[in-house]
């Protein structure tokens, strides 16, 4: 798998790990920094490396900073990314079966190194279930960005809530 990876200086230590520990499994890693622990901006990193999944150029990104949330919220800003901040191995299977995320974002300052691998590894080995059901949360979700907004249109989930209304769904 081509998996690239980025940081901020709060947690290059973790990623130089993760490019070892990935490159080890046999996947190709792109590092899109930073290199170093001198001072920079997670954002920075958090588009460059949601980029080259955005442009079809990696399969998967991950990207960690001091708390993840930083990074994690920069790289959803780019379209056709959808990145989840993930912190035990339940969620990362359910951002990638259910939601399709295509972004890991990690808190390396919150998460243990042991409980990240864990992490990362379920994250590269789940794969996405489209579903009906997990197409149309997607799409729903997706369109927002197509500039339906969720506050002036909330009819827009009420197919979904029908079918949890009838039992149809199961909460995780
Ligand atoms: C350092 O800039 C720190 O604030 C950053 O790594 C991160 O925790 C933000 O979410």
């Amino acid at each position: 798998m081509k998996i690239s990876i980025g940081c901020d200086h709060i947690v290059t230590e973790i990623k130089d790990h993760l490019v070892k520990y990935l490159e080890a499994r046999g996947h190709e890693v792109t590092d899109n920094g930073t290199y170093d622990k001198k001072r920079t901006h997670y954002p920075v990193y958090g588009v460059k490396t949601a980029k080259k999944v955005a442009d079809g150029d990696a399969d998967l990104g991950i990207v960690l900073c001091g708390t993840g949330v930083g990074i994690t919220i920069s790289a959803n800003k780019l379209k056709g990314i959808r990145a989840a901040l993930v912190e035990d191995v339940e969620a990362a299977r359910y951002a990638r079966e259910k939601l399709n995320a295509n972004v890991l974002g990690i808190g390396g300052r919150i998460v243990g190194i042991g409980l990240i691998e864990r992490i990362v590894d379920a994250f590269l080995e789940t794969e996405y279930e489209p579903s009906a059901e997990n197409e149309q949360t997607n799409q729903q979700i997706d369109a927002f960005l197509a500039g339906k907004d969720p506050a002036q249109d909330e009819r827009l989930f009420d197919d979904l809530i029908e079918k949890w209304n009838r039992g149809e769904y199961a909460d995780r």
